[in-house]
């Protein structure tokens, strides 16, 4: 009887270890590609990716979230990353898909990264905003947020807000908003776009490349704030100014016929 008991405790401890790893990496992610190049260390805190000549890697959520405030810290490829993409969205599946990303191009060392941003919505994107960041996104993790409701998706970056996509389904523009959404991140090579348009290739001598992942935290109440406030809008408006390298809504060469009706009406 005793010994049955000390078996009982010993698996309530067992238990009560596991639960304490919730939030990790292990329990909330999956590594889908790449084998080996992706690693999960410290207990679950810490998921790598690395990309050589041979592949890349990637992982997904296991969970799907339809609304939510979704935190990631990242730590991108240090030194020159020419070349090299670290793409971490949401998204469904299928033709009609939906889809909010963040996608870091590399650069030589020394030349800023680009932030490029995309809202699909029922299959249909070309909606990119890009960006340079005020820091260097190599030295240290930094956190990228989507927080994304029935009225409006917000992108942010440290807790500054660099675009809105707002819900203007009453003017005809489809908004994301029946279907979940899975979190994807993937580091691979693009070198034919990413860097200056494909002129400058990636150094494979500098490979294998990494990136870093950390503190992953989803809040999936849908009580995560309607749109921007004030303050909110001050900071997208100082991001937007100083920082805006490229906006599809300005874009008038590419759309001939008139832009996109969501950009007449921000
Ligand atoms: C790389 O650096 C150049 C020079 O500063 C810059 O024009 C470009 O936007 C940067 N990013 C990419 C992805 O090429």
């Amino acid at each position: 009887m005793m010994k049955n008991i000390g078996l009982f405790l010993l698996v309530v401890v067992a238990t009560f270890v596991v639960a304490a790893t919730a939030g990790s990496f292990y329990q909330d992610f999956e590594i889908t590609w790449g084998g080996e190049r992706a690693k999960i260390y410290e207990n679950g805190n810490l998921l790598t990716l690395s990309l050589d000549r041979a592949s890349g890697s990637g992982f997904r959520s296991k969970k799907e979230y339809l609304f939510g405030k979704i935190d990631m810290q990242l730590k991108l490829v240090p030194g020159n990353s020419a070349g090299t993409v670290t793409a971490y969205y949401l998204s469904s599946l299928g033709p009609t898909h939906d889809e909010i990303d963040f996608e870091f191009l590399g650069n030589l060392s020394g030349d800023p990264y680009t932030l490029h941003t995309n809202v699909f919505s029922q299959g249909k994107g070309n909606r990119e905003q890009q960006f340079h960041l005020w820091f260097d996104p190599t030295k240290d993790f930094h956190t990228y947020s989507v927080q994304w409701n029935p009225a409006s998706i917000i992108f942010s970056v440290d807790g500054t807000p660099i675009r809105e996509f707002k819900n203007l389904e009453t003017k005809g523009v489809p908004f994301p908003k029946n279907q979940p959404m899975r979190i994807y991140s993937s580091l691979w090579n693009a070198e034919d776009w990413a860097t200056r348009g494909g002129l400058v290739k990636t150094d494979w001598s500098k490979a294998p490349f990494t990136a870093s992942y950390r503190n992953f935290n989803a809040l999936t109440s849908s009580s995560t704030g309607q749109s921007l406030d004030a303050t909110g809008l001050a900071k997208i408006h100082w991001v937007q100014k100083n920082y805006m390298i490229y906006n599809y809504c300005t874009d008038i060469r590419r759309f001939p016929q008139g832009l996109p009706p969501e950009c007449s009406i921000a």
